[in-house]
This record gives structure tokens, C-alpha cells and sequence, in this order.
């Protein structure tokens, strides 16, 4: 990492605003490599200087990601003038990280968000050359058919374009249906049903590549992702 700003490098850990953060260094409470460092401009490299705040040693964590438990009723944005959104829901510290999620769920959509400030990542889980399939747990107004199944895997036409194949599986009870797809086009799921004469009553997204949904996590709540689950994405 290379030396940036100590008033940037406390900010971006969440830890308060740009300007909390420049008051506490010019009241003494941060040190760098052991001396007081009082000027909020002064440039530190996070990863070789010793920075600490109030004491206590800062770790740097160059970027964040977080699952979330997505709850029906908040759009998968970052900002929005009138509906609130997932970074709404964050805690206050981490709304200023400037995250975003890893591709849109509709607003009546839950389930697993992922979230993260990591541009290069959410490429890659969003995009359909990573072979990364999203499982969603659909309630349908039909059963579905073995007919069904065979359109999701030759790949449904949609305006415009085809799908790439999709696993539909055929459901364990009722009108519920598992289905998986590796691109995220525009309200994908719904428009493929509806392209079968289904209409999508609730939809819920289950796991991301190997990823599934912490289960403990309660509607609108977060976790860090651990290394091993961002591999497991990918896996
Ligand atoms: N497909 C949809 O139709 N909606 C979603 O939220 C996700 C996938």
C-alpha cells in the first residue's frame, strides 16, 4: 500500500468521518511509529508504519466484504434519494466506506447480498465467464414441470437474447423451485418464469457459487466474510 493521508487511512477503516478523524489527530490521540503525530495530512504507509489510535494499534484492512441478509423493501443500491437502501441498513461507521453491492437483487427480493468496496471482485462474481451460479429459491403460482426443466437447461428466450442454461430443479414439495443462473440480467429469475407461464411470487437467493447464506443471520443484518468464504465463491 502506498502512503496516504492519516486522516484518509483512519477514515477508510470506518472508524470515523474525515473530519472526526483529523480532530482527534490534532488533540494527540494518534501516533505513528511510536511519536504523536498531530497533523492531519501527514502521510503514513499502513502497511509498514505502526499506526494507533488512542492507544490501540489500527489494522488496515485494504478492502472490506460483507454478506448480508437481504430483507424485502430496500433497494440493492448504494444511495437513493427516496427508498432506503442496503448501505442504509449498514451500521454508521460503515456506511461512509463508500460499499456497494455485488450485483442488484429487486427490491421484493432476499436472501444473500454480497457487499464490498472491492470493484475488481464483484467483476468477477457477477460476471458470467466466472461460472460463479446464483441459487434462488422461487414460489411460483404453478408447479413446475419436466418440460420446464429442459427449457432452463437449453436456455430461455428472453426480448433480445437468449439465457445461458440455467439448473432448474424440480421441487421438493408445492410450487417451490430451486433454480440456478450464472448472469444477472435485469429481474432475470422473474422473466424466465414468466417466459414459462410462471409468475415468481417471492424470491430468495440461497448462495453465491459455494457461498451459501449464513443461516444465523437475521433479515438486514451482516457478517464479515471470512478468507476461506471468498474462495468458496469462486470454487
Ligand atoms: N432474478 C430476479 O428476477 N430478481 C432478482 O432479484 C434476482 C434474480
Amino acid at each position: 500500500m502506498a502512503q496516504e493521508r492519516l486522516d484518509k487511512i483512519l477514515a477508510s477503516q470506518g472508524l470515523g468521518s474525515r473530519k472526526e478523524v483529523g480532530q482527534w489527530i490534532r488533540r494527540g490521540l494518534v501516533q505513528v511509529n511510536g511519536e504523536i503525530v498531530r497533523r492531519p495530512e501527514q502521510k503514513a504507509d499502513p502497511e509498514t508504519d505502526a499506526v494507533y489510535l488512542e492507544g490501540k494499534p489500527v489494522t488496515v484492512q485494504k478492502y472490506l466484504y460483507l454478506m448480508m441478509n437481504k430483507p424485502a423493501g430496500v433497494l440493492s443500491a448504494a444511495r437513493d434519494p427516496r427508498t432506503p437502501t442496503v448501505v442504509d441498513l449498514l451500521p454508521e461507521p460503515l456506511r461512509r466506506r463508500g460499499l456497494f453491492p455485488a450485483g442488484r437483487l429487486d427490491k421484493d427480493t432476499t436472501g444473500l447480498l454480497l457487499l464490498t468496496d472491492d470493484g475488481d471482485w464483484v467483476h468477477r462474481v457477477i460476471s458470467p465467464k466466472s461460472h460463479v451460479y446464483k441459487l434462488y429459491e422461487a414460489v411460483l403460482d404453478a408447479p413446475v414441470e419436466e418440460t420446464d426443466v429442459e427449457a432452463f437447461a437449453r436456455g430461455i428466450p428472453l426480448k433480445g437474447f437468449t439465457c445461458l442454461p440455467a439448473r432448474l430443479h424440480l421441487p421438493q414439495e408445492g410450487n417451490t423451485a430451486r433454480v440456478e443462473v450464472c448472469e444477472g440480467k435485469f429481474h432475470q429469475v422473474k422473466r424466465m418464469f414468466a417466459a414459462r407461464g410462471k409468475t415468481v411470487l417471492q424470491l430468495r437467493r440461497l448462495r453465491v457459487g459455494g457461498l451459501w447464506l449464513d443461516p444465523s443471520l437475521k433479515p438486514g443484518e451482516i457478517r464479515e466474510l471470512t478468507e476461506k468464504e471468498r474462495e468458496l465463491i469462486f470454487l
